[in-house]
């Protein structure tokens, strides 16, 4: 696996792949690489002949206050995993090779409505910076897919409204969740838990289950979310939201079929989402 550093490298080196008319699956990460990334790798490797992962700590979908500096950096163990994984290159640019400009200067791609509420709510700018970066990634790689994980599943939602509204030809794969075996979700923040909250943290995959149990059955959504709520702060958490909404994130109404638990909280600093789809009763 290469690993590419510049702009130039990486044109030339998909130019010779397009040349040869293979096709070119996109990984956009931000590293410490779990299982879940390499399920991502492995669904483009299903899928095309040539899979670049990128990593890049993006800078524009940090908050202030938010975990910025502290986002773990492990470049080698990445690097090695991702080619055990099968992906041909990886692209790792620094930030001034992205934004040469600084961060106040770049221009933005700003997807609005499915960028508002849940974590858009709580983190303003987030999702601009998200379609910011990957707007620009996809106009680099000029791939045929990329594909993302469901875990954000909001982000999966910014990212293919972002495709339809500026016409890119990429197919959006969604990949679904990987969870340990205790059913916490795989991210990049678990490692900020310490080991009371690492066995605190599944109560959240716990609590969406025994909702989507409850709403398939029948029951009144206001108050069952408003149980779970309660069962995230009896178990620690300090829930920032707990959402109902249809699968394309409008408002769950009674005509709602197809539809969405979505929950994030937090364990002390470490804010930890995740979801649950589901088919609401007739
Ligand atoms: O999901 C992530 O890791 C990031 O938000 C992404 C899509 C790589 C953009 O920086």
């Amino acid at each position: 696996m290469r690993t590419l550093r510049e702009i130039s490298a990486l044109r030339e080196t998909l130019g010779d792949a397009r040349r040869r008319g293979e096709r070119i699956a996109l990984v956009p990460t931000m590293g410490n690489l779990h299982d879940g990334h390499l399920a991502l790798v492995a669904a483009a490797r299903e899928r095309a002949d040539v899979v670049i992962a990128t990593i890049f700590v993006n800078p524009l979908q940090f908050g202030a206050g938010e975990d910025l500096e502290a986002y773990p950096r492990t470049l080698e163990e990445d690097q090695a995993r991702l080619e055990a994984a099968g992906c041909d290159l990886l692209f790792a640019p620094d930030t001034t090779t992205l934004y040469p400009r600084g961060l106040e200067a770049q221009t933005r791609i700003v997807v609005p409505e499915v960028s508002e509420g849940l974590c858009g709510a709580s983190r303003p700018g987030h999702f601009d910076g998200v379609s910011t970066v990957v707007g620009m990634i996809f106009n680099l790689v000029q791939p045929d897919l990329a594909c993302f994980g469901e875990k954000d599943y909001q982000q999966l939602a910014v990212i293919r409204r972002m495709v339809a509204d500026l016409h890119f030809p990429i197919e959006i794969v969604g990949v679904p969740i990987v969870r340990a075996e205790d059913g916490l979700a795989l991210s990049s923040r678990n490692g900020y838990l310490s080991p009371e909250q690492r066995a605190i943290a599944p109560r959240l995959y716990a609590t969406l289950c025994e909702l989507r149990e409850g709403l398939e059955a029948g029951s009144a959504p206001s108050a069952l979310l408003e149980q779970g709520r309660t069962r995230l702060e009896e178990a620690g958490f300090e829930p920032d939201y707990l959402e109902l909404r249809a699968a394309d994130l409008g408002p769950a109404t009674t005509a709602t079929r197809e539809a969405v638990l979505l929950a994030a909280a937090r364990l002390g600093t470490t804010r930890l989402i995740d979801n649950l789809t589901l088919t609401l009763p007739r």
